[in-house]
């Protein structure tokens, strides 16, 4: 059982250093991260897993979540990065990251939560090929981007659409007007 801490600005450094050594140091060329440049993360979906569950420990593993925009009316979650620390992969962090985060998503009143990342690993939690549903990352392999509902039938009737990136202004505020958002 690992215990999940709410990501605070100190962490930043740290969770860095970890996404260069899961993605590599280009990681910040990938065409997920323009949906990510200049904006906030969601308040109170980023999360950490911290060694022995410790204030002091090292961060095991990290979660992010990221305000989106499917065209111009839905708003979605754009989920990632999501990295475990090497010597830990296997043991469960990685998956009760995504657990936890995704309840308290719903939690929110989120409905929808696209990633960039591989079919085989998230299917487990729910996961599905976003580009079947009509749902574009212009510059990403179709095959990579991948939804999921956060509540039941959020797909239902869904067409989909091209993602754009969130405005930067209303990103704070994407936790309270998620609760109106239609899809
Ligand atoms: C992907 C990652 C976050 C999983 O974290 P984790 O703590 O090891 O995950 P869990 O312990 O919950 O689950 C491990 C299981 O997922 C599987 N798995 C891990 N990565 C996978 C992948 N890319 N495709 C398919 N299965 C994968 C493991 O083989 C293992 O399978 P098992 O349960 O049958 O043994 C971690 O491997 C990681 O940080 N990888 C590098 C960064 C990365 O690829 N991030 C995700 C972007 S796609």
């Amino acid at each position: 059982m690992f215990s999940l801490k709410t990501e605070r600005p100190h962490d930043a450094a740290e969770i860095d250093a970890l996404l260069d050594l899961a993605f590599g140091p280009n990681r910040q060329g990938k065409t997920s991260y323009r949906y990510r440049d200049g904006i906030a993360p969601v308040r109170g979906l980023c999360f950490v897993v911290r060694e022995d569950g410790r204030p002091s420990g090292r961060i095991l593993g990290s979660i992010r979540y990221w305000p989106l925009m499917v065209g111009p009316d839905m708003r979605a979650l754009l989920l990632g990065p999501l990295a475990v620390r090497p010597e830990l992969r296997g043991a469960g962090v990685g998956a009760t990251l995504m657990r936890r985060s995704m309840e308290r998503a719903a939690d929110q009143g989120h409905r929808l939560v696209l990633l960039v990342g591989d079919l085989a690993y998230y299917a487990r939690f729910g996961f599905q090929p976003a580009a079947p549903l009509g749902f574009t990352m212009p510059d990403e392999q179709p095959h990579r981007l991948l939804v999921a509902e956060l509540r039941l039938g959020a797909l239902e009737g869904c067409v989909g659409g091209t993602l754009l990136r969130a405005d930067p202004a209303s990103s704070a505020q994407i936790s309270v007007s998620m609760r109106a958002a239609l899809c």
